[in-house]
């Protein structure tokens, strides 16, 4: 199985997104068990914020974990911009880990930079660590310039992560910005890997190359593209699904190793940057 190391800790390289789940009151039980499936076969990070539905993620994945080893996990929330300040963050984080029914997190991030000045969110973040509430801290959405600000910053080097778009059709950080972090040892946790899936019309799993290196694998082309953004080290990839079948398909892409052949193929379809991309954000 394909791991990556976040915080010394030992993880598979696929973790579960949570992005509008918790929100229908329909589908909840669905999505608990979209969940559970996705944990009973090993997975361990959990990817939520108190964005997402308003906290309805959040408290969907305090329902869902409710019967696990807490050490186990490794549970992951963000904290918005507007909220990002010495004075709101202590709220914001009580509220997540409330919601989470835990009183950790594994790792806190900074959903994406707002207005409150980066040293005193980083401030806030390193006390939070310090106090124990969160285990580890990290960021969002964060370009190559921001990073190298960061990493001016007091204690800015104890990131954890970066969190940003990646996936085969969108590889703008290829260029400048992985680059820079696998020097400094930042893993990548890559959002949206499957390019938003059927919300934005499946381009991806409809392109040729895609399929053809599925059928050479008896893979789906979903599989295909969760093994190819987790094929580099430090890097985590967390599909949302509300689907326990979805789940099923997708824990399977830890098992793949694609062939020079197949990158190639790939490539081909989906070129590596060839100059700095703005970042790419969803
Ligand atoms: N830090 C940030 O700013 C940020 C931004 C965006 C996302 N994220 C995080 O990243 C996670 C993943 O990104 P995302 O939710 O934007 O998109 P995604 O994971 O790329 O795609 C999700 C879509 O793919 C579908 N899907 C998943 N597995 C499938 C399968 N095996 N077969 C067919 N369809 C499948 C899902 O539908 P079903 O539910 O029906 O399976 C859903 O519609 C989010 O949930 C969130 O936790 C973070």
């Amino acid at each position: 199985m394909k791991n990556v190391t976040i915080n010394q800790q030992i993880l598979p390289a696929l973790g579960i997104g949570t992005w509008e789940m918790g929100e229908n009151p329909q589908t909840f039980n669905t999505e608990i068990a979209a969940i559970r499936t996705a944990l009973d076969a090993g997975l361990r990070v959990i990817d939520t914020a108190e964005m997402y539905g308003n906290g309805q993620a959040e408290r969907l994945v305090g329902q869902a974990i409710q019967s696990y080893e807490r050490s186990q996990l490794f549970i992951i929330s963000k904290v918005l911009p507007q909220n990002a300040s010495a004075r709101k963050m202590r709220r914001s984080l009580a509220a997540s880990l409330k919601r989470l029914r835990t009183d950790y997190l594994d790792l806190y991030l900074y959903h994406w930079r707002g207005s409150v000045p980066l040293a005193e969110t980083i401030a806030t973040l390193q006390a939070l660590q310090d106090e124990g509430k969160i285990r580890a801290w990290g960021v969002s959405n964060f370009d190559l310039e921001d990073m190298q600000e960061l990493w001016q910053l007091p204690q800015g080097n104890n990131v954890a992560v970066n969190e940003d778009l990646y996936n085969l059709e969108t590889r703008g950080i290829e260029y400048s910005l992985l680059p820079w972090q696998k020097q400094h040892q930042i893993p990548l946790i890559a959002y949206s890997p499957l390019g938003r899936g059927p919300i934005l019309g499946n381009k991806m799993a409809q392109n040729p190359a895609v399929i053809k290196v599925a059928q050479k694998h008896q893979a789906t082309v979903y599989q295909i593209l969760l093994a190819w953004v987790i094929q580099q080290p430090q890097i985590l990839a967390i599909p949302k699904s509300s689907s326990p079948k979805h789940w099923q398909d997708n824990l399977q892409a830890l098992q793949i190793k694609l062939a020079p052949a197949d990158l190639k193929i790939l490539e081909q379809a989906y070129p590596k940057p060839e100059h700095k991309e703005p970042l790419a954000i969803y």
